[in-house]
C-alpha cells in the first residue's frame, strides 16, 4: 500500500518592518506568487529489512539525495535533514515503522535571498505530515509547528515568515497580532542582488545597535512602524514611504555601499527602491509602472545583479496540490 500526499506553499516579500518586528512593532508582508511544493509518500517495504527504516529525500533543485536510516540517525546532518528528523519525531507514533518514507522538493523560491525559502520548506514538511497524519490541514497548528522548525534555522526568529507562508494573502504582523489585509501592489520587482546574506548576522548586528544606542535605537524602530501604519492607511504614498523605510533600515545599519549605490541608480530614474527582508545583500523591491524588466536590467548593468522579476503578491498559502511536476 502507498499513501502520497502533496502541498505547496509561498515565499513571502517584507513590505515594511523588517527587523523592528523581532522587538515587537508591526510589519506588513505578502505572499508571492513562487511556491515550493513537497510531495510525502508513506510505502510498504516489498524487500524491508529489518535493521533499517528509511527515509529517503530528494531536492531536485539542488539534484541532492539523501537516504537515512531512521534507526540510526545522527547529528551531524544539515539543517534541512535535521528539521525533517525532528518533524518525522513528531509525528511517527502516527506512521508505521514499517513503512519507508519518501520526500520530494521542488522550489521556485530562491534560498537565502530574503524569499522566505526556509519558511516556505518548514510550512511544506509540517504539512505534508499533518496531511498524512490527519487528512486534513489545519493552518494554525501548522503554523505553530513550523515556526519550530524555522527556530531550527534561525534561533529566535519573528515567525512573519512561516506565518504568511501558512496564510498566505497579506498580513498586518507582530509578535501578538495577526491580521489579513486587501494589500496589493501592481509593478513590483524583485531585484537579486545576488549577494550573499545571513539573517542572523544582521540581526546581531542590530541587537548590537539597538543595545549601545538606546533612545535612537528604539525611536528608529518606532519610525517603521509608523511607516508601516502608514503604507496600510495610504497606500496613495508608497513610493516615499519604500524611500523612507530604506532610510530607516540604512540607519539600522543593514544596508550596504553596493545596495545603497543600486538604490540611489534607480532613484534618478524616479523608482523607489528599498531592502526587503534582513539586508546586507539579498533581494531589494522596487516600484515601477514605466520601466520594463529588460530596461532595469540596462539601468543596473553596472551594478552586477543576478535576476529581476515581477510578481504577483497576496496569493493562497498553503495548499493541498494533485500533481508534483519534478
Ligand atoms: O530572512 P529574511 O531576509 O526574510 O529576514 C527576516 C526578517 C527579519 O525581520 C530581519 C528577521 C525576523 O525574524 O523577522
Amino acid at each position: 500500500m502507498k499513501k502520497t500526499v502533496i502541498v505547496s506553499s509561498p515565499g513571502k516579500l517584507i513590505i515594511g518592518g523588517e527587523h523592528a518586528v523581532v522587538y515587537g512593532r508591526r510589519a506588513l508582508v505578502t505572499s508571492i506568487g513562487m511556491r515550493l511544493y513537497m510531495q510525502l509518500t508513506e510505502e510498504d517495504k516489498q524487500d524491508y529489512e529489518s535493521t533499517k527504516q528509511l527515509l529517503n529525500i530528494v531536492f531536485h533543485d539542488t539534484n541532492k539525495h539523501y537516504s537515512i536510516n531512521l534507526l540510526d540517525s545522527h547529528d551531524s546532518y544539515s539543517l534541512e535533514i535535521q528539521a525533517i528528523l525532528y518533524i518525522y519525531n513528531h509525528f511517527k507514533s502516527f506512521l508505521s515503522d514499517k513503512n519507508q518514507l519518501n520526500i520530494q522538493v521542488r522550489s521556485e523560491i530562491p534560498i537565502g535571498a530574503g524569499l522566505g525559502s526556509s519558511a516556505a520548506f518548514s510550512v511544506c514538511l509540517v504539512g505534508c505530515f499533518y496531511l498524512l497524519c490527519y487528512k486534513k490541514l489545519n493552518q494554525e497548528d501548522i503554523n505553530q509547528l513550523a515556526y519550530k522548525v524555522e527556530c531550527l534555522f534561525h534561533g529566535t526568529p519573528s515567525g512573519i515568515d512561516n506565518t504568511i507562508s501558512t496564510y498566505g494573502q497579506s498580513l498586518v504582523y507582530s509578535r501578538t497580532l495577526k491580521k489579513h489585509l486587501d494589500f496589493r501592489l501592481s509593478n513590483l520587482a524583485i531585484i537579486d542582488t545576488g549577494i550573499p546574506k545571513s539573517t542572523k548576522r544582521m540581526v546581531d548586528l542590530v541587537r548590537v545597535f539597538v543595545e549601545n544606542n538606546q533612545i535612537e535605537g528604539e525611536k528608529i524602530l518606532n519610525d517603521i512602524e509608523i511607516c508601516v501604519d502608514t503604507m496600510i492607511e495610504h497606500p496613495e504614498q508608497i513610493n516615499q514611504l519604500f524611500q523612507r523605510n530604506q532610510q530607516l533600515l540604512k540607519c539600522l545599519g543593514v544596508s550596504i555601499p553596493e545596495i545603497d549605490s543600486i538604490i540611489q541608480t534607480l532613484a534618478e530614474k524616479n523608482i523607489s527602491a528599498q531592502i526587503t527582508g534582513a539586508g546586507g545583500g539579498g533581494c531589494l523591491i522596487a516600484l515601477t509602472s514605466s520601466f520594463t524588466k529588460d530596461e532595469i536590467l540596462d539601468l543596473l548593468k553596472d551594478h552586477h545583479i543576478k535576476s529581476i522579476q515581477f510578481v504577483e503578491c497576496g496569493v493562497e498559502g498553503l495548499r493541498e496540490e494533485q500533481t508534483f511536476v519534478s
